[in-house]
């Protein structure tokens, strides 16, 4: 059967791709925030996953206000990485797993999860930065990925809980794919930041360390917590966040299960305008 086996958390600062893209790593500004990557990379090569099912948002590029889907799911073959603005990306096609995904929307819907399907997209900085981060730059990305897009960009946005509740859902929908396959959960996008507005640049350490010490250990309590207090304590983009709820839906502990084991946790400020955040936690 398939399994989820560990899930990877990660922000997803569009700066990080441009410095990778540029071959900027190694500048004084940059080294912090790619060293906390560092043992990511080597534990991915270790515990190799066959499926990653991305949790991320378009920002307005796959989809714009014509069309807002709450949750999409990505069961198309590939995903060419988006043009932004200043030509895409130099990085591989993404490679979709149509079967799983397929199997997982057929689950998850008929649990009652309201689930847009897609075959056909581009996937922007969301998507990309993060499997740059954790795979840096191979010719070709080394697993499929099942694109999972959130909306989190206009409002009404999903709650913490509903995420929370959906991850559990997708694990289930993992686990009865009658395929022996290593899948991991990437929640993405966070920590607290705000592009825009007077109190664009804000950023809260305090309220994002105590975030990664909820999302471990109080997954179901840190559910409940309302829009608003993201957007106060977080800015008006640490709504991203509840991504990250998704990802921890999908633990085993989620479901009456062992708590999982924390490989990494890694915070630095600045990256950008933003937070950075990095936690992987595996399921025992
Ligand atoms: C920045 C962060 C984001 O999450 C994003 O989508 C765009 C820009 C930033 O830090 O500049
Ligand atoms: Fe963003």
């Amino acid at each position: 059967m398939a399994k989820i086996t560990a899930s990877v958390y990660t922000s997803h600062v569009p700066a990080i791709g441009a410095a990778l893209d540029l071959n900027k790593q190694n500048e004084d500004y940059w080294k912090p925030v790619f060293a906390g990557y560092d043992f990511g990379k080597e534990w991915i090569k270790q515990n190799k996953p066959d499926v990653v099912f991305l949790v991320y948002n378009d920002h307005a590029t796959a989809f714009s206000l014509d069309l807002i889907p709450t949750f999409a799911i990505g069961t198309g073959p590939f995903y060419p990485p988006a043009d932004e603005g200043w030509g895409p990306r130099p990085v591989p096609p993404v490679i979709g797993h149509p079967e799983l995904a397929a199997h997982i929307a057929q689950s998850v819907i008929q649990e009652d999860f309201d689930l847009t399907i897609v075959n056909k997209m581009d996937v922007d900085h969301g998507l990309t930065v993060p499997l740059s981060l954790m795979f840096g730059q191979p010719e070709a990305w080394p697993c499929t990925v099942i694109p999972f897009a959130v909306n989190v960009v206009q409002y009404p946005v999903p709650s913490g809980r509903r995420c929370f509740e959906l991850g559990k859902a997708i694990r289930r929908a993992v686990e009865s794919f009658d395929k022996d396959l290593n899948v991991q959960i990437w929640g993405t996008g966070g920590m607290s930041h705000q592009l825009q507005g007077p109190r664009a640049g804000l950023i809260n350490r305090e309220w994002d360390n105590k975030f990664l010490d909820r999302l471990i250990a109080n997954p179901d309590s840190l559910s409940q917590v309302p829009h608003i207090e993201y957007v106060r304590e977080a800015g008006s983009e640490g709504i991203e966040l509840v991504m990250w709820l998704i990802a921890r839906g999908a633990m085993a502990d989620a479901v009456g299960g062992e708590a999982p084991t924390v490989a990494q946790r890694f915070y630095h400020v600045p990256a950008s305008n933003t937070a950075v955040g990095h936690l992987i936690l595996e399921d025992n």
